[in-house]
């Protein structure tokens, strides 16, 4: 059914503005009833941060920015869903065209800078939803104009706590100025601080939230050292690794979209987020699990993903270049791997490669 609607929709929607074609996308999904959900194969099932994830995969943030289709996303087949990036306040983002497709390179640049239709419509919509089950986060970032950033992030968890399943702070987009800022070791140990202090006060209404932080893939070594350290020291509950890049890998082909301002995500950001990932899982020491995102476009990536660090993993760019059959392809993939090794879970994946990774040449 999937296959015969994409085959269909897909050359189409390929000749729209991303953007445009996005839209389309969402306004499909939010038909009811879509499809079934399928029970997942019992050895494909993650627990992490007290969570009982049915699959490791996830929609990452950015598809259902406002929280308008979630549950279109799980009966696909997605383990878990991010919605977001949430704002407080609505915001309109960066002027149009602001996502552009590398069709060469299979990759996806966009400077988006958060548009949101911000806290109150997305809490009607979780809010909604909230006893419908599966496993539905919400990424949280300040508004551009905010005079007090992290206060932002506190009014955002005190929101969204009683309704969302994990909390993933965004510190990361490139494209709201002086977001990644946030990063700074003297500043994250303050946002550290006062979130998970919001966390805390919030959880005698609705239990303990998890709160992973999002970062990006373009820190130095030593930039990481003291956010992990930090993140350790507040018992943060995960990481998202990562956002997406500022920098343009060399072998780029799709040469003049290229060279457009903003974050690259997609195939050529997997080497990069990969090694990142791989960097924070031998930092970390097992102190809390990591999501690995950045270039996931096949099976293969994605175990790569999880023997770099990962125990779950998130994808956007690959679905608007080989669609929603991807899903049960990277699922189907895992599955075989691990009856292939007699595995009963991904456990005894997680990290095999991450030091071996960390010896190898800094990828360009
Ligand atoms: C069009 C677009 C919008 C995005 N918006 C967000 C966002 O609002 N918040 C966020 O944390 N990440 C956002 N991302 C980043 C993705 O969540 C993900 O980290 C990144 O794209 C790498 O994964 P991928 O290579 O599988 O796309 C966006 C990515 C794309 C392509």
């Amino acid at each position: 059914m999937i296959g015969l609607l994409e085959a269909f929709t897909r050359p189409l929607l390929r000749l729209l503005d991303p953007e445009d074609a996005h839209r389309l996308a969402i306004r499909a999904l939010a038909i009811p009833p879509f499809v079934k959900l399928v029970a997942d194969e019992p050895r494909l099932a993650v627990r992490a941060f007290g969570l009982n994830f049915p699959n490791p995969v996830g929609m990452a943030a950015g598809f259902d920015k406002h929280a308008e289709v979630p549950d279109a996303l799980l009966r696909l087949g997605f383990g878990f869903v991010e919605v977001g990036t949430v704002t407080p306040v609505p915001q309109a983002g960066n002027p149009r065209p602001r996502v552009f497709r590398l069709n060469r390179d299979q990759g996806v640049i966009n400077r988006l800078g958060f548009n949101s239709e911000g806290a109150d419509a997305v809490l009607r919509r979780l809010a909604a939803r909230a006893e419908g089950g599966g496993i539905v986060g919400v990424n949280i970032g300040a508004n551009r104009e905010s005079a007090d950033r992290i206060a932002d992030y506190v009014r955002l968890i005190e929101t969204f706590a009683p309704v969302v399943s994990y909390f993933s702070v965004n510190i990361s987009s490139p494209n709201t100025p002086g977001l990644r800022e946030l990063q700074q070791a003297k500043v994250f140990d303050d946002l550290l601080a006062r979130v998970m202090d919001a966390r805390a006060r919030m959880s005698r209404q609705a239990g303990t939230t998890p709160v992973l932080i999002k970062i990006a893939p373009d820190l130095t070594l030593n930039e990481l050292d003291d956010l992990v350290g930090a993140a350790r020291q507040h018992h943060v509950d995960g990481m998202i690794v990562g956002n997406t890049t500022v920098r343009r890998p060399p072998g780029l082909r799709d040469k003049p979209t290229a060279s457009e301002a903003g974050g690259l995500s997609g195939r050529p950001l997997f080497p990069l987020a990969t090694r990142m990932l791989a960097e924070t899982y031998v930092r970390v020491e097992g102190a809390f699990p990591l999501i690995g995102v950045g270039g996931i476009d096949s099976g293969a990536t994605a175990l790569a993903k999880i023997r770099a660090g990962a125990c779950l993993i998130q994808l956007y760019s690959a679905l608007v270049f080989h669609g929603l059959r991807l899903i049960a392809n990277i699922k189907s993939d895992l599955a075989n791997e691990l009856r292939r090794g007699g595995h009963a879970g991904l456990d005894a994946l997680v990290g095999a490669d991450a030091a071996a990774m960390t010896a190898e040449r800094w990828p360009s």
